[in-house]
């Protein structure tokens, strides 16, 4: 490691440290504390994730970091100071909760700072960098790995507190692609160390359009995927506050879908199926999908599904199949 990265984690290390102190003993961290417990999250959990919270004030972390000797422009760049027009330097993520974005050793290399209600962005991160590129890691793989090795399984979730709400509440192979598109070194890491990938994102518009996006790529480098859905605006998070970890576990993962089956409702958005046109452009496109399944029992299994839903008969949905089978050669 360079000189300047055991600075910066060094840095991260005590901000960590103190912004957990605060949340855990202090007055000054009592409305993030407040916060985290309307949102149902334990002190254990707290502790687990080294949850904090950052004073609401210009220059409380900036004076403690120079205290230490740590350097005012490294502390910049890394983004944990702010500098101003006037060239002032101000604490970047005052008056938020912080989640410490550890790398696969445990480290923190950057934070995540979530807005008390109402602020704007919900969530600030710290600067890609060096030491913290987001596409190239996984919130909470360090925690996780042992149980998604043991379980052969990883549920990948949007955010931070979907991963903490889950791990709490019992359901301990989880992470969190921080957003919503899942990348390549993302989806190889996953890989690595589970076969089977269930996406579990947020029940909206953003989610199910991620979702299908990451069961692709997933599917392309070689995972079993499963989905598995939330009703309209639930996220995981609201879902096991809700209905706990084990209504989780047994009706949201135990009903993931194979991907052809949630490929089948998705694509549906795109067609008027009242419509005769529509209804056979839908099928068109459906059938060409079926058509890439490996198996023979997995293609009839869907196309029994078509036919029952739109009156079609068998020999011809699989005859259509056959020919662009024959057309991939
Ligand atoms: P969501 O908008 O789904 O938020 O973003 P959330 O995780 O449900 O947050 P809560 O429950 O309202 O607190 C999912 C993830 O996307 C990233 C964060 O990692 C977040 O956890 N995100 C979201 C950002 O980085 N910035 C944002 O402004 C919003
Ligand atoms: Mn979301
Ligand atoms: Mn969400
Ligand atoms: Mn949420
Ligand atoms: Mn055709």
């Amino acid at each position: 490691l360079s000189k300047e990265s055991q600075q910066v984690l060094s840095a991260h290390e005590w901000l960590t440290k103190l912004y957990h102190h605060l949340i855990r003993y202090t007055k000054d961290g009592k409305v993030g504390l407040d916060y985290l417990q309307e949102r149902g999250i334990t002190n254990e959990a707290i502790d687990t994730f080294q949850l904090g919270y950052a004073p609401n004030t210009k220059d409380f972390t900036a004076t403690f970091l120079q205290k230490k000797g740590f350097h005012q422009q490294m502390l910049v760049k890394y983004g944990v100071l702010t500098r101003g027009q006037d060239d002032s330097v101000t604490d970047r993520f005052r008056g938020r909760v912080i989640f410490p974005i550890r790398n696969h050793l445990g480290r923190t290399v950057a934070f995540g700072a979530r807005a008390m209600e109402g602020q704007e962005p919900k969530y600030l991160n710290s600067p890609e960098s060096d030491m913290f590129q987001k596409g190239k890691m996984l919130y909470n793989f360090d925690l996780a790995k042992k149980y998604i090795r043991k379980q052969n399984e990883v549920v990948v979730f949007e955010g931070y507190m979907d991963v903490i709400t889950a791990f709490q509440s019992g359901v301990q192979n989880v992470v969190a692609t921080m957003g919503t598109a899942i990348t390549e070194v993302q989806a190889k890491l996953l890989r690595r160390y589970a076969e089977t990938v269930v996406i579990c994102y947020d029940g909206d518009n953003a989610g199910v359009e991620a979702t299908y996006k990451a069961a692709k790529l997933l599917e392309e480098i070689g995972c079993q995927v499963k989905i598995a859905s939330l009703k309209d605006n639930l996220d995981p998070d609201s879902y096991i506050n809700r209905f706990g970890g084990e209504a989780f576990k047994r009706e949201v993962i135990g009903a993931s879908k194979t991907f052809m089956s949630f490929y089948m409702q998705y694509l549906k958005k795109d067609f008027n199926l009242s419509l005769e046109g529509d209804r056979l452009q839908y099928l068109e496109e459906v059938l060409k999908e079926i058509a890439n399944l490996d198996s023979s029992v997995e293609r009839e299994f869907y196309v029994k599904e078509l036919s029952t839903e739109y009156n079609i008969s068998m020999e011809s949905l699989l005859g259509e199949i056959e020919q662009h089978r024959q057309k991939l050669g």
